[in-house]
């Protein structure tokens, strides 16, 4: 069995881990939104003015800090206008991306709006570079944020909402590279530059504004971004135009061809999976190092506004709607992203997993009325200590716990800790599929308390939850965390995800 030690400096600080790298993302797709968060005020299943109120409850205890919609691609073909006013005279439309389905648009900013309210989340607004306008744009910010009276302040009280809301996150676009518009980074540097100018900040709303970012590790894209972003020699500074530039990053088990199956996968895949869901690490690691060189303050913030994993679709559902289910493996994917999303917490300030609602890598399944929540949930739901805690720098010694994985050697410990209101919270993965691992917590600098272990794992890593078992993969709480000399001793079982919770002071 691995022995490996994890010292944990508790009193060093790190980063603030921002609540918002565990936002959220909802899409025209699929069954994200239609089906998923919006039934429609006739529908059986319980409802408040037509969004299902068991996903927003179920959704609520994961403390979700922001929602990003409404797309993805689908973001770069909608036009705001055709989702407001009374439901039934909204123009429909092709849905060209997902599925060729006709869209309604009965879901869109009223809507929206209010879904964000219901969960207690901030509203992160993907606006239309590909197939829209300046003004369009423009006008969208407007009508939102604008108090006082104006053309759009006016439209939007006829539309029966008097006070503006409150938008922060803005997006200029998604994926400009391809399905947003095919564009080359020198272009689309401009058009981010030229939209992120017209988006205003009404009164007291302040926008964040996201640049459309790169793929994977496309580093020219981030580079050109930046380096255009700065104006030399003239009063700009490099936040002036917008303040934040995204990235995104999917997990896959192979190439794009052969995704394989969410549930029919061996031991190998499993560790394919494990090793691409550790590259996320050199993605942000590549990404944070161009924007150094440009932005050394750290003013520019990094959001990866989209993650997760991506297999081939459940067999006889529609290609276009990218349903799959969520195993104990999709599981561990989030557990690393989040530990390597609390090392690089100094640049990256936004992170949102695809998607919410039964698309991708989801946090529920919903079927008719039945709701499922997946092993993917129950991370969230054992890591949210996490959000805006700090940081504490954790060093692993675990020169044995590795698996060989083709060329590569895959590390199948991770380890990341925080401290918030004086709990310390330790977040451990054991990605090994076979061997259990001892692990010394070496906690130096402070003193804890009673601690609090949860686990969540399950016979096979294939397991998953369904109405008929939706606890198959749940957290159960973790026996045998045995107090020690330097902190604590524990035995994660093979593949297993575990958080450690325990009050922390520190020597007066
Ligand atoms: O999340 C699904 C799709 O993946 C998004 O629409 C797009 O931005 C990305 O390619």
């Amino acid at each position: 069995m691995p022995v490996a030690t994890a010292i944990v400096n508790l009193d060093i600080e790190g980063p603030r881990i921002s609540r918002h790298l565990y936002g959220h993302f909802a899409e025209h797709l699929g069954r994200c939104v239609y089906g998923g968060f919006w039934v429609g005020e006739d529908s059986p299943v319980p409802n408040e003015g037509g969004i299902r109120l068991d996903v927003v409850r179920a959704l609520r205890a994961l403390d979700i800090p922001n929602l990003r919609w409404p797309g993805g691609c689908f973001a770069d073909e909608y036009h705001w206008r055709d989702g407001v006013g009374p439901r039934e005279q909204r123009p429909r439309m092709v849905n060209t991306h997902w599925g060729n389905v006709e869209e309604n648009n009965h879901f869109g900013t009223h809507e929206f709006m209010a879904l964000c309210e219901l969960l207690g989340a901030e509203p992160y607004i993907s606006g239309n570079v590909g197939s829209g306008t300046v003004r369009e744009m423009s006008e969208w910010v407007e009508y939102l944020t604008r108090d006082g009276d104006s053309p759009m302040v006016r439209l939007r009280r006829a539309n029966g909402r008097e006070e503006p809301w409150r938008v922060g996150f803005w997006g200029i676009g998604n994926e400009t590279w391809g399905c947003g518009g095919n564009m080359r980074a020198e272009y689309f540097a401009d058009l981010a530059r030229q939209y992120g100018t017209y988006c205003r900040d009404h009164g007291d709303n302040k926008l964040y504004r996201i640049a459309s970012g790169a793929s994977d590790e496309d580093h020219q894209w981030t580079e050109t971004l930046m380096r255009q972003l700065n104006c030399f020699g003239c009063e700009a500074t490099p936040r002036t135009y917008y303040q934040g530039l995204s990235v995104h990053y999917y997990t896959l088990a192979g190439p794009w061809e052969a995704k394989g199956s969410a549930t029919a996968f061996d031991t190998d895949d499993h560790y394919r999976t494990m090793l691409s869901a550790r590259r996320v690490d050199r993605v942000l690691t590549g990404h944070s190092t161009v924007m150094d060189c440009y932005d050394p303050g750290r003013t520019v913030g990094l959001v990866l506004d989209e993650w997760g994993t991506w297999w081939d679709v459940e067999p006889g559902t529609n290609p276009g709607f990218l349903f799959q289910q969520n195993t104990l493996r999709d599981a561990l994917v989030a557990s690393v992203h989040f530990d390597v999303f609390h090392r690089h917490a100094a640049r990256l300030v936004m992170a949102n997993v695809a998607q919410t609602v039964n698309v991708l890598q989801a946090m529920v399944l919903t079927d008719g009325d039945a709701l499922v929540l997946t092993p993917t949930y129950h991370v969230f739901e054992m890591n949210k200590g996490h959000q805006d805690a700090t940081s504490l720098p954790v060093h692993l010694r675990a020169e044995h716990a590795r698996r060989r994985v083709g060329d590569d050697e895959l590390a199948t410990l991770s380890v990341s800790a925080s401290v918030k209101d004086g709990t310390l919270l330790v977040s451990l993965s054991n990605l090994d599929a076979e061997e259990p691992a001892e692990v010394s917590l070496d906690l130096r600098g402070g003193r804890i308390g009673e601690p609090r272990a949860r686990v969540l794992t399950a016979g096979r890593l294939q397991e998953h939850n369904t109405p008929q078992s939706p606890d198959a993969v749940a957290p159960r709480p973790l026996d045998g965390v045995a107090v020690t000399g330097r902190g604590l001793a524990l035995t994660l079982p093979p593949h297993s995800f575990v958080t450690v919770q325990a009050p922390m002071s520190l020597p007066d």
